[in-house]
């Protein structure tokens, strides 16, 4: 492909910095100068260069001296330790504004001069603005999932935009483009391949360390740390015949090749593990511990100021779905809960949201507020495997919130996890939040362009995991489409009901996994029923559903404290969007609708549908408001997705109908 669609609209994102409307600021802003930022002065000054001269039409003038009207300088300041935190102050002085972004490191220069940028755009930049803003979060990571040959394992985006054919891709102009657009959200570290690491990648702290040295300078322009993903074994791919965490042969290896690394990439962030999972090597074929194996390679990280960060997502995929005393839901906590306050400080749990796998509706992992004495870290997916894999429109943020938000009661009533991952909770040495990335090749990096807005808002929440959604969906649709009133409101409603809607037509009440095997795109009410996963709704004529509770079930609802684990014990307090991941009711169930549980099924199917049609025609109100090739490629999503949410709603009800034999009780169309 050339790189024209560099030009295109979409390849800009939020950071297209098209013209200001009006003359509120025109005229203004038209000197900067920066002081102190050291090696990301290159990245400050070309964003403010680029950024005045879009919004306001004029490149500035960079000054040495403190007179211009953007100063940016670093700044020890008593009410602001972080480094990573800035201070933005504008003063009017004789006609003229005047903008100091100040911070005591680099990076808070940086982050400030985008959130200068930024709030230009939203109309906030004021005589009077006095804000100080800093992450929340220590570690605000991006997961790739990316392999050496190009593929993206669950990427919906295109090819990598890292790896081709095993070595480094052509343009890496582009990674630096992108390198610019996780900086504009805070993001500050990357872990470029995959979790999966096959053989090809094990060279990548080998062999291929120079492709990682290479992308670690480009990140670092941007304050981005370089992490990578390492496969356990790697030992025996090097000549050593075991990999033992506790054989003193392997652990001078780890010692060895992890300074070869050092030395190449000195501020590497450290690695990141997937251990014991989905057939992936791990201590317990040595009879280890997860601490055991964790804490080797922590050893050897640590003398270069290194982490470990060591993935939660172990259970077993090998099970028999006649066994039902097995629950894939409880082997995260099984395993981890027992080795709390037994890892290095410098080994970091990275824990998914949920307890299964990143359905469109999970309960919160009880991982969280159960883990007291761990450095934790959330990973979210942001590409959208189980949720429409960026052919539908979902918007991932206002499930994120609702995680955020969870009160795992760890220390009384207010300990949500966006408090546990913040580090104001437990003392922990890190903490933060890792996203498995939605970016591909693509022109617009996300395969629909909508799909923008979840990479936006995952920064964004990272950064401070108690902003809005509300406030991140304005501030994504201002900076993407421009500040209209009517396109920033429509784009807004169409995000922010778009998880619920896709819910709606897809899988029922925490139900989960009706997906097709493999792939995990598009219905089958079946897919997974038979399998050795672990992801069984056991549906038969009369109900559907596991029962979790403590009393009569597999007791995972007693993983959490107390005040959730009674609300989920029992169907009549348990949450009813997650009613039947807690619970085995029978389809004449009467849900406090007043409705009986295959009712609201129906209902639900028919409506979401219904849903999309209506974001069809919202989205119709938008021609000619917003850039004309944005306008047809989202059009054209919207139209295939209502295509799927048909096939979904037709299976998924023929399904129960079939099943339970009970018509729908307004006589609409259910295939028998
Ligand atoms: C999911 C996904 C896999 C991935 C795994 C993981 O199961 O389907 O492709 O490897 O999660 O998070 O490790």
């Amino acid at each position: 492909m050339g790189q024209d669609y560099k030009s295109l609209r979409d390849y800009g994102c939020w950071l297209n910095y098209d013209p200001l409307p009006g003359n509120k600021y025109l005229g203004k802003f038209k000197t900067v100068s920066v002081w102190g930022a050291g090696s990301l002065r290159g990245a400050i000054v070309s964003e403010l260069t680029r950024g005045l001269q879009g919004l306001l039409g004029e490149a500035p003038e960079l000054l040495v001296g403190e007179e211009a009207s953007v100063v940016v300088r670093r700044e020890e300041q008593g009410n602001l330790g972080n480094p990573e935190g800035f201070r933005l102050k504008v003063r009017e002085q004789q006609g003229q504004l005047r903008a100091v972004i100040s911070s005591p490191g680099e990076r808070g220069l940086l982050y400030g001069t985008f959130a200068f940028l930024r709030f230009l755009q939203l109309g906030e930049i004021a005589p009077g603005l006095d804000l100080v803003d800093g992450p929340r979060t220590g570690l605000r990571l991006i997961n790739h999932w990316d392999n050496l040959d190009g593929s993206v394992e669950r990427g919906y985006a295109g090819r990598s935009i890292f790896f081709r054919d095993n070595q480094l891709v052509d343009d890496l102009e582009r990674v630096r483009d992108y390198a610019r657009l996780l900086a504009s959200v805070g993001i500050n570290g990357v872990a470029v391949n995959n979790v999966n690491v096959h053989k090809e990648e094990t060279q990548l702290i080998a062999a291929k360390l120079e492709m990682a040295k290479t992308l670690s300078a480009i990140f670092r322009e941007y304050g981005i740390r370089l992490y990578l993903s390492i496969n356990f074994a790697s030992p025996l791919e090097f000549g050593l015949d075991t990999a033992d965490p506790l054989e003193p042969a392997v652990q001078e290896w780890w010692q060895r090749r992890t300074a070869e690394v050092y030395r190449a990439i000195p501020d590497l962030g450290g690695f990141l593990v997937k251990a014991d999972s989905e057939n992936r090597p791990g201590p317990f074929t040595y009879g280890r511990s997860h601490a055991e194996g964790a804490n080797m390679l922590a050893r050897a990280v640590e003398p270069f100021g290194g982490v470990v960060i060591w993935r939660c997502f172990v259970y077993n995929c090998q099970q028999d779905w006649r066994d039902t005393q097995t629950d894939r839901a409880r082997a995260a906590y099984d395993h981890f809960k027992p080795l709390d306050g037994q890892f290095a400080d410098n080994v970091i749990l990275q824990i998914k949201n949920g307890p299964m796998d990143f359905q469109v509706r999970e309960p919160v992992s009880p991982l969280f507020g159960g883990l007291e004495r761990t450095n934790q870290i959330l990973e979210l997916q942001i590409t959208q495997e189980y949720t429409g894999q960026q052919r539908h429109l979902c918007y991932l943020v206002p499930q994120w919130k609702e995680i955020l938000d969870f009160d795992t009661y760890a220390k009384g009533p207010g300990a949500t996890v966006g408090k546990i991952v913040s580090g104001a909770v437990f003392p922990m040495r890190f903490s933060g939040l890792a996203g498995v990335s939605n970016v591909g090749s693509d022109p617009n990096w996300t395969g629909h362009t909508l799909a923008q807005a979840n990479l936006y808002g995952y920064g964004r929440l990272a950064w401070d995991p108690g902003l809005s959604a509300q406030r991140i969906t304005e501030e994504w649709a201002v900076l993407t489409f421009g500040q209209e009133p009517e396109v920033v409101e429509t784009i807004g409603e169409l995000l922010l009901g778009s998880w619920e809607i896709y819910e709606n037509y897809t899988v029922p009440l925490g139900i989960g996994w009706m997906c097709n095997p493999g792939h995990h795109y598009g219905p089958s009410p079946e897919g997974y029923e038979f399998s050795r996963w672990g992801t069984y709704h056991r549906a038969d004529r009369s109900a559907i559903g596991v029962d979790r509770s403590v009393k009569s079930g597999t007791g995972f609802a007693g993983q959490y404290h107390p005040e959730n684990a009674l609300r989920y014990e029992s169907p009549e307090t348990c949450p009813e969007e997650l009613l039947l991941f807690f619970h085995r009711i029978p389809y004449t169930y009467r849900l406090k609708s007043g409705k009986t549980l295959i009712q609201h099924i129906y209902d639900t199917h028919f409506r979401g549908v219904e849903q999309v049609e209506e974001m069809i025609e919202k989205w119709k109100g938008l021609e000619g408001k917003i850039d004309a090739a944005t306008f047809r490629h989202v059009l054209q999503r919207l139209e295939g997705q209502l295509v799927d949410a048909k096939e979904w709603r037709d299976v998924i009800n023929t399904y129960f109908y079939r099943l339970t034999h009970i018509p729908d009780d307004q006589g609409r169309r259910i295939y028998p």
